[in-house]
C-alpha cells in the first residue's frame, strides 16, 4: 500500500515550540527520511473559520505567518505539497456526503470538540460548522488516501472518528477509502509542552508560548521568567521536577550533545535531575542552559526564516502551486467516492440505457 503523509494546522496565530516538538519536527524528519509516495501539509484555514467567522482576517494573515513557520523549520516545497484548505473546494463536497454517515450524538461525544466548546465558552451557542469540523477534518485526511498522519495527542480522537467515517462509508458504498493512522511523538514532554508559567498548554491568550520566530532575547526574557518549582526558594532546597516547566522542556529539547556543549559539568539530563532533586543546584543555572539549547534550536530556523521573508511572493506561489497539486488529487478521490456512491449519473452508461429501457422497451 502507498504510503501517505498527512497534517495541518489552523491558521490562527505564529507556531511555538510547542507545535515543534509535537509535530513540525516530525514531519521534517519524516520529509528527509523520504520513506512515503506523497507528503501534504495542509494550512486549514477553513477549519480555522469554524470558530472565527467574525474574524476572517486573522485567519487571512496567519497563512503567510504559518507559511513562513513550515518553510523556517525545513519544510521543503520540493518534496512537500503545502497547501491551503479553502483553495481545495472538493473537500467541501467529500464532507457534504460524509455528515450523512455521523450522528449528532457521536459528534457530541468527540472528546476534542467537547474541551473546545468549553474552552471557547460556546455554551449553547456553538457553531454548526464548528460543530461538524471533525466531519471536514475526514475529508481532509480522506481525499488524499492519506494513511500516516502525525499530530499531537489532542488530535486522536478526529483520526478516531475520521477511521469511523471510513469504515462506514467502505462497508455502505464498497471499498473506497483508506483508513488513516495518527503518529504521535515518542518523548512524552513532546506530547504536551506546557506554558512558559507551568500551565497545561501554550496559547496565545495566556501569553505564555515561545514562538519559533520570538527574537533570541525574546527567548530569553520567557525562558528567564518560567516557572520552576515555587518551593525551591534558597539554593540548597531540593528541588521538584512534576509540573516544573524548565524541566519538561528540558525533556523534550536537550540532548547529550547540548551537555558537552554548554554544560559539561553533567553528562546528561538524569544527572542535571538527580543534583536539582538533591539540592544545591540554583534554578538560573538550569534555565541558563535550557536557554542555550533552545537557542540552538531556533538560531537555524529564525535565519532560514530571515531569508523566506525576503521573498513573500514566492511563498505565495508555493502556495498556490501545492493548492493546484492538492486539488488534482482530491478530485480524484472525489470522483470515486461518486462513483461509490452511484452519483456519479453522466458516466453511467448503463444507468442511461436501462432507465431507457424501462420506458421503451
Ligand atoms: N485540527 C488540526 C489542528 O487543530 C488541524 C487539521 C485540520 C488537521 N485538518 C487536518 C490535522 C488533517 C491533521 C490532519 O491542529
Amino acid at each position: 500500500m502507498k504510503k501517505i503523509v498527512l497534517t495541518g494546522d489552523r491558521p490562527t496565530g505564529r507556531l511555538h515550540v510547542g507545535h515543534y516538538v509535537g509535530s513540525l519536527k516530525r514531519r521534517v524528519e519524516l520529509q528527509n527520511e523520504g520513506n512515503f509516495d506523497e507528503m501534504y501539509v495542509m494550512i486549514a484555514d477553513a477549519q480555522a473559520l469554524t470558530d472565527n467567522a467574525e474574524n476572517p482576517e486573522k485567519v487571512r494573515q496567519n497563512i503567510v505567518e504559518v507559511s513562513l513557520d513550515y518553510l523556517s523549520c525545513g519544510i521543503d516545497p520540493e518534496k512537500v505539497t503545502v497547501f491551503i484548505q479553502s483553495q481545495v473546494p472538493e473537500l467541501c463536497e467529500l464532507s457534504f456526503y460524509y455528515m450523512n454517515l455521523v450522528t449528532v450524538s457521536r459528534l457530541q461525544r468527540n472528546p476534542t470538540v467537547k474541551s473546545e466548546i468549553q474552552m471557547r465558552n460556546f455554551e449553547t451557542s456553538i457553531p454548526v460548522g464548528f460543530f461538524t469540523y471533525p466531519i471536514s477534518q475526514a475529508a481532509d485526511i480522506t481525499a488524499f488516501k492519506a494513511n500516516i498522519i502525525p499530530v499531537g495527542e489532542d488530535q486522536l480522537p478526529m483520526i478516531e472518528q475520521t477511521r469511523e467515517i471510513v469504515r462506514k462509508f467502505n462497508s455502505v458504498y464498497g471499498d473506497t477509502l483508506v483508513e488513516p493512522e495518527a503518529v504521535i511523538p515518542k518523548n512524552k514532554a513532546c506530547m504536551r509542552l506546557p506554558g512558559t508559567d507551568g500551565k497545561a498548554k501554550m496559547s496565545k491568550s495566556l501569553g505564555n508560548c515561545i514562538y519559533l520566530s520570538d527574537s533570541p532575547e525574546e527567548v530569553r526574557t520567557k525562558v528567564m521568567s518560567m516557572f520552576t518549582d515555587p518551593d525551591h526558594i534558597k539554593l540548597t532546597d531540593p528541588g521538584k521536577l512534576e509540573g516544573n516547566a524548565v524541566f519538561t522542556y528540558l525533556d523534550a529539547f536537550a540532548t547529550d550533545d547540548h551537555f558537552r556543549e554548554f554544560l559539561p559539568d553533567y553528562a546528561n539530563l538524569d544527572e542535571l535531575k538527580a543534583h536539582y532533586t538533591r539540592g544545591g543546584l540554583g534554578d538560573m543555572k538550569v534555565k541558563k542552559f535550557l536557554n542555550a539549547v533552545l537557542q540552538a534550536e531556533l538560531d537555524p530556523i529564525r535565519t532560514r526564516r530571515k531569508q523566506f521573508e525576503k521573498n513573500i511572493p514566492e511563498v505565495y506561489e508555493i502556495l498556490k502551486k501545492g493548492s493546484v497539486k492538492a486539488e488534482k488529487a482530491a478530485a480524484e478521490t472525489l470522483a470515486e467516492v461518486k462513483s461509490a456512491m452511484r452519483i456519479n449519473y453522466f458516466d453511467d452508461a448503463e444507468l442511461i440505457r436501462s432507465q431507457s429501457e424501462k420506458y421503451n422497451g
